[in-house]
């Protein structure tokens, strides 16, 4: 412990970990590549956990605190985080299950809406296990680009809902808020009038809001079963990506009023398989860690700002446009010479590890996805990387 915390006046607080400590990590990230090979790609976070974890994990090892999960604790910790961070004081335990992990959470909110051989909307280019998890639930995925802008686009969306719905099948729009991997925040406006379209289509919605703490940049998160028209919605919540807990899985599924007799069919052995550590650990982070998610949103609007600045400087031939949610960054190098799958040639030939784009789906192609959740100095070389493949 000491080896990795020695300055303890820091250690209260957020950092970024260094090289030769992450090259230690056993996780995807740092073990898929050979050690030669700069990672900036599965979302992983390179800090060190967050102390309030921390300490809250240490003291169920030291109680040997292993068994099952209990009481409602974990939505508790939400509700109050959801309070005074989004002024939303929506998220109640009789409208909550708790779910193993957020993509297990959204198949089964697709599950009590729709069903085999049904179809499921999501905004191109998107997160590629909304298009593995939908397929293999057997479920068919529509998709509606977004806009060029990376908003939605709400006449793709029309022509996406009319599709899915032309058979009479019952269908369902997964939703990805903030987006993964444009770090769009989907704004009030959008949403109410997502909520309509949905309603009109007789379409349910369900929300993936995994990064909705991770918004900053002066744009603001709002939670989607808080506006107008969305009571019929899902929404999936998780202290999973902020606080940088994917192998500590636990996420919430949350249900707007008149869908709440749907999230009372969860089959109990859904909620019954989530870890109590990860319950645990989650809640910890939404009830002690808010200072600490302050100080990364800080670092992470640094990282945004340096790396925009770096690309305009290195890399002239690749678009970027910052996202103000998510530590993601979404690159357009269809004018850099790169063909389709840009993330194969920076391996080769720079040795650094981007998620390439193909597997977003239609508008993947020329693209790959960066993430900023890393130190500067690794941000820097990993330009730097770029720079010489290109
Ligand atoms: C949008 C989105 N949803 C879900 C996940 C995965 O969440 P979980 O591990 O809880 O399934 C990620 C991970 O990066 C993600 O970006």
């Amino acid at each position: 412990m000491d080896e990795v915390s020695p300055d303890r006046s820091r250690s209260e607080g957020f950092r970024w970990e260094r090289l030769e400590l992450l090259r230690r990590r056993t996780s995807k990230k740092w073990r898929t590549h050979p050690s030669d090979v700069l990672p900036v790609w599965v979302a992983e976070m390179d800090c060190a956990l967050a102390p309030p974890v921390a300490q809250a994990l240490a003291q169920a090892v030291a109680l040997g605190d292993t068994g099952y999960p209990a009481g409602a604790g974990y939505v508790e910790a939400l509700a109050g985080f959801a309070r005074a961070r989004w002024g939303w004081e929506g998220v109640t335990a009789e409208r909550a299950v708790r779910v193993p992990d957020v993509m297990r959470g959204a198949v089964e909110m697709l599950r009590l809406v729709t069903d085999p051989g049904d179809q499921v909307v999501v905004n191109c280019p998107v997160y590629p296990p909304f298009y593995h998890f939908v397929r293999s639930s057997g479920r068919a995925v529509v998709e509606a680009p977004l806009g060029a802008d990376g908003r939605i686009d709400l006449a793709e969306l029309k022509e996406a809902f009319r599709r899915a719905t032309a058979d009479g099948g019952r269908a369902a729009y997964l939703l990805c808020n903030p987006h993964n991997p444009t770090g769009t925040v989907h704004r009030r406006d959008e949403l109410e009038a997502v909520a309509s379209l949905a309603e009109a289509f007789g379409v349910r919605v369900v929300v993936d809001e995994i990064h909705a703490p991770l918004v900053s940049g002066g744009a603001e998160f709002v939670p989607y079963l808080s506006v107008r028209g969305a009571e019929s919605g899902f929404s999936l919540m998780s202290a999973s990506k902020a606080w940088n807990l994917a192998g500590l899985p636990a996420a919430l599924a949350l249900a707007g009023e008149a869908a709440a007799a749907d999230l009372a069919r969860v089959p109990s052995e859904v909620a019954d398989g989530v870890s109590h550590f990860g319950v645990i650990a989650h809640t910890a982070a939404l009830r002690h860690g808010a200072a600490w998610l302050d100080g990364l949103l800080v670092a992470l609007a640094e990282n945004r700002a340096l790396f925009d600045g770096l690309v305009a400087e290195h890399l002239p031939s690749v678009r970027y446009r910052p996202g103000a949610g998510t530590y993601l960054a979404w690159l357009d190098f269809r004018d850099a010479g790169l063909g389709a799958d840009p993330a194969a040639v920076l391996l080769d030939r720079g040795r650094v590890a981007l998620t390439g784009g193909l597997p977003f789906g239609t508008g993947g192609a020329g693209h790959a996805r960066f993430n900023l959740a890393t130190s500067p100095e690794l941000i820097t070389e990993a330009v730097r990387r770029m720079a010489t493949a290109l």
